[in-house]
C-alpha cells in the first residue's frame, strides 16, 4: 500500500463496508473522513451481521486502529451507542479515535433537517434526516460545536449560546419548533462527554506517524462520487465530498503521501433517496434486482431504487477520485437475467450521443441512458472464489465494465459474506 483511500464509485451503497472490513485485515489503520451517522455500512462476518454508522470498518479486527477523522460529522448520542452495541458484541472498541477536530451534530441540526425536508415538500431531498446537512452548515458557518468542546464544559455551553441565537429563531418562527435552551442541550450532551473522552486524540498526527513507520492507512470514504456536494447531481446530493481527494483534507493528510484509489461499485446501479438515475428501472428486471440485491437502505430501510451499470457516471468517478483499480461488488445479484444491460453512453434531448459525464443541470436531466446487451449467465456465483471459477459470460460482463472504465477489476463480490469474493487486490 501503504496509503489507500477506498471510494464510492456511485451513489453510495456500493458494498464499502465489506471492501473495507476485507482490507481491514492487511491494514494498521482505517480512518473515516467524512460523512455521519447518514452512513450505513453492512459487514457479514459469518452468522453475524454488523451495521455500522460512524465507527470505521476496520473495528471488527483486534491490532486496527479505527480513526473518526476531523471531516466526519459526529452525533455523540450515536457513537455512544454505537461503542456499547459493538462492547456488547464482544467487539474490543479500545483502539477507537476522534479527532478532536470533528463537529458534533446537535439536536437542533436533526430538527433542522427534517423541518427543512419537511418545508420542501416535493422538490425535499430524501435526506437521511440525521442532521449532515445542518451541521455541515454550521461548520462552514464557524458556528461548529467540535468534537474537543465536550472537554471544557464552559466553552460547551458558551458556543451553545452562539450558536442557538440564530437557530431559536429559525426554529420557532420559520418551523413553529420550540426554542432550545443552550444549558438543557448542554445537560443533554455532556454525558456523553464523558464516554467519548478517552477516544478524542490528535488523529492527522496519529495518521502521520503510523505512514512514516511505513504502516498501512486506510482510508474509508462513506456515501459516493454521484452524491458529492461539488461532483455530484446537486442539489441531490449530501453536504461533504465523498471524492477520495477529501481523504486529505477530511483526515489531514497530504496528497503525495497517498498511493492507491480504490473505488467500489455495484455490478449494477442503486440509488435511495430523490435526485435524477438515468439507468433507473421501473420493470421486472429493477424489481428483481431490489428483490436478490436485498435494496433495503442500511439507515433508514427505505427501498433503493435499481437500475442497470452507468458507465458514463463510472468513469466520470474513476476520473475525479483517480481510481486506480475497482471493487466490482454484487456480481451475484445479476445470476438469472436472460441479458444483462450497460449504459455506454447518454443521448440528450437534442439526440446527441455523450460519452462524458454532463456538467450542465438541465443537459444531464434531458439525457436518456443509451444501452447495450451482453448474454446472461445463470449460475449460482456464490462459491467462486477465482477469476477462473466465473462463468465465461460473468467474466466476459466483468471484463467489459473494465474495458470501458480503463483500470483493472481487482475484487469481485460473490455473496454477502466477507469470503465471498474473488480477491486480487495487492496490498
Ligand atoms: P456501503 O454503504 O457501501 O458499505 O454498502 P451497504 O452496506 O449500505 O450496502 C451493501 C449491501 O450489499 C450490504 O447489505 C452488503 O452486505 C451487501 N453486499 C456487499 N457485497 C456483496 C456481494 O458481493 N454480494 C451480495 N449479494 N451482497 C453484497
Ligand atoms: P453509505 O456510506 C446511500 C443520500 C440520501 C439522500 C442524500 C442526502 O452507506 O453509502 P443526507 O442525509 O446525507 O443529507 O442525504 O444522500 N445518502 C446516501 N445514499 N448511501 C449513503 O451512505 C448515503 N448517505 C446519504 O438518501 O438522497
Ligand atoms: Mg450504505
Amino acid at each position: 500500500m501503504p496509503a489507500i483511500v477506498v471510494v464510492g464509485a456511485q451513489w453510495g451503497d456500493e458494498g464499502k463496508g465489506k471492501v473495507v472490513d476485507l482490507l481491514a485485515e492487511r491494514s494498521d489503520v482505517v480512518a473515516r473522513y467524512q460523512g455521519g451517522n447518514n452512513a450505513g455500512h453492512t459487514i457479514v462476518a459469518g452468522d453475524e451481521v454488523y451495521k455500522l454508522h460512524l465507527i470505521p470498518s476496520g473495528i471488527l479486527y483486534p491490532d486496527t486502529m479505527c480513526i473518526i477523522g476531523n471531516g466526519v460529522v459526529v452525533d455523540p448520542g450515536v457513537l455512544c451507542s454505537e461503542i456499547t452495541a459493538l462492547e456488547g458484541r464482544g467487539v474490543d472498541v479500545s483502539r477507537l479515535r476522534l479527532s478532536g477536530n470533528a463537529h458534533l451534530i446537535m439536536p437542533y441540526h436533526v430538527m433542522l433537517d427534517r423541518a427543512t425536508e419537511r418545508r420542501l415538500g416535493k422538490f425535499s431531498i430524501g435526506t437521511t434526516g440525521r442532521g449532515i446537512g445542518p451541521c455541515y452548515v454550521d461548520k462552514a458557518a464557524r458556528l461548529g460545536i467540535r468534537a474537543q468542546d465536550l472537554l471544557d464544559p464552559g466553552i460547551l455551553v458558551r458556543k451553545l449560546e452562539i450558536a442557538l441565537e440564530t437557530k431559536n429563531e429559525l426554529l420557532e418562527r420559520m418551523y413553529d419548533l420550540p426554542r432550545l435552551d443552550p444549558g438543557v442541550v448542554a445537560a443533554e450532551i455532556l454525558p456523553h462527554a464523558e464516554r467519548l473522552r478517552p477516544y478524542i486524540a490528535d488523529t492527522a498526527l496519529l495518521i502521520d506517524v503510523a505512514l512514516r513507520e511505513g504502516r498501512h492507512v486506510l482510508f474509508e470514504g462513506a456515501q459516493g462520487t454521484m452524491l458529492d456536494i461539488d461532483h455530484g447531481t446537486y442539489p441531490f446530493v449530501t453536504s461533504s465530498n465523498p471524492v477520495a481527494g477529501a481523504a486529505c483534507t477530511g483526515a489531514g493528510v497530504g496528497p503525495t503521501r497517498i498511493d492507491q484509489v480504490l473505488g467500489v461499485a455495484k455490478a449494477y446501479a442503486t440509488r435511495v433517496g430523490e435526485g435524477p438515475f438515468p439507468t433507473e428501472l421501473d420493470d421486472e428486471d429493477g424489481r428483481r434486482m431490489t428483490e436478490r440485491g436485498n435494496e433495503f437502505g442500511t439507515t433508514t430501510g427505505r427501498q433503493r431504487r435499481c437500475g442497470w451499470i452507468d458507465l458514463v457516471a463510472l468513469r466520470y468517478a474513476v476520473r475525479l477520485s483517480g481510481i486506480t483499480q475497482l471493487a466490482l461488488t454484487k456480481l451475484d445479484v445479476l445470476s438469472g437475467f436472460e441479458r444483462v444491460r450497460l449504459c455506454v453512453a447518454y443521448e440528450t434531448r437534442e439526440e446527441e450521443r455523450i460519452e462524458e459525464f454532463p456538467y450542465n443541470q438541465t443537459v444531464f436531466h434531458g439525457c436518456r441512458p443509451l444501452l447495450e446487451d451482453m448474454p446472461g449467465w445463470t449460475e449460482d456465483l456464490s462459491g467462486c472464489r477465482n477469476l477462473e471459477d466465473l462463468p465465461p459470460r460473468a467474466r466476459g460482463y466483468v471484463d467489459a465494465i473494465s474495458g470501458a472504465v480503463g483500470v483493472p477489476i481487482t475484487l469481485i463480490g460473490t455473496g454477502q459474506g466477507r469470503h465471498q469474493v474473488i480477491d486480487r487486490v495487492e496490498i
